[in-house]
């Protein structure tokens, strides 16, 4: 398995609540290195951008609209198979389906606060770093 790269957003909830320490920390000790991070408040252009793939379906309004309401904290998070590796680590979309262990499932209650993104392929990680880190690009 090739050493990837993928972007990982502790969404605004993650801040609200205090979780950002805990969810870097789980992909810290699980061995993965922390290339880039910044903590930023999305503008609605941005935000369209990242989560273009949804625009149209029914959530996607609130789904902006969440993610700009305030600051987030991102990561370029580098490791062996880490686009997959983060992937179960955060678990399903919809936190009462997320495998037990997983950070939705640990500390989420419902698909519109699950707390985290994570890249969902290697396509998807590489268009999407270059939205949050310039060194992407
Ligand atoms: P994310 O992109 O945020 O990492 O989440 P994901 O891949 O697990 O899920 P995705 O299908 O990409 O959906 C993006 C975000 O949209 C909200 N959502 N709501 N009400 C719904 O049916 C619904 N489906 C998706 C979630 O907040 C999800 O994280
Ligand atoms: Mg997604």
């Amino acid at each position: 398995m090739a050493v990837e790269t993928t972007l990982i957003l502790c969404k605004p909830d993650a801040i609200e609540r205090r979780l950002v320490g805990e969810i870097v920390g789980r992909l810290e000790r699980r061995g993965y290195a922390v290339r880039a991070m910044q903590m930023m408040t999305l503008d609605k252009a941005r935000a369209k951008r990242h989560y273009g793939e949804h625009e149209g379906k029914p959530f996607f309004d609130e789904l902006v609209s969440f993610i700009t309401s305030g600051p987030l904290v991102a990561l370029a998070v580098e490791g062996e198979g880490v686009i997959e590796g983060c992937r179960q680590m955060i678990g399903a979309t919809d936190p009462l389906k997320a495998a037990p262990g997983s950070v939705r499932a640990d500390f989420a209650q419902t698909v519109g606060r699950n707390l985290v993104h994570a890249s969902d392929s290697a396509e998807s990680a590489r268009r999407e770093l270059p939205i949050f880190f310039d060194t992407f690009g």
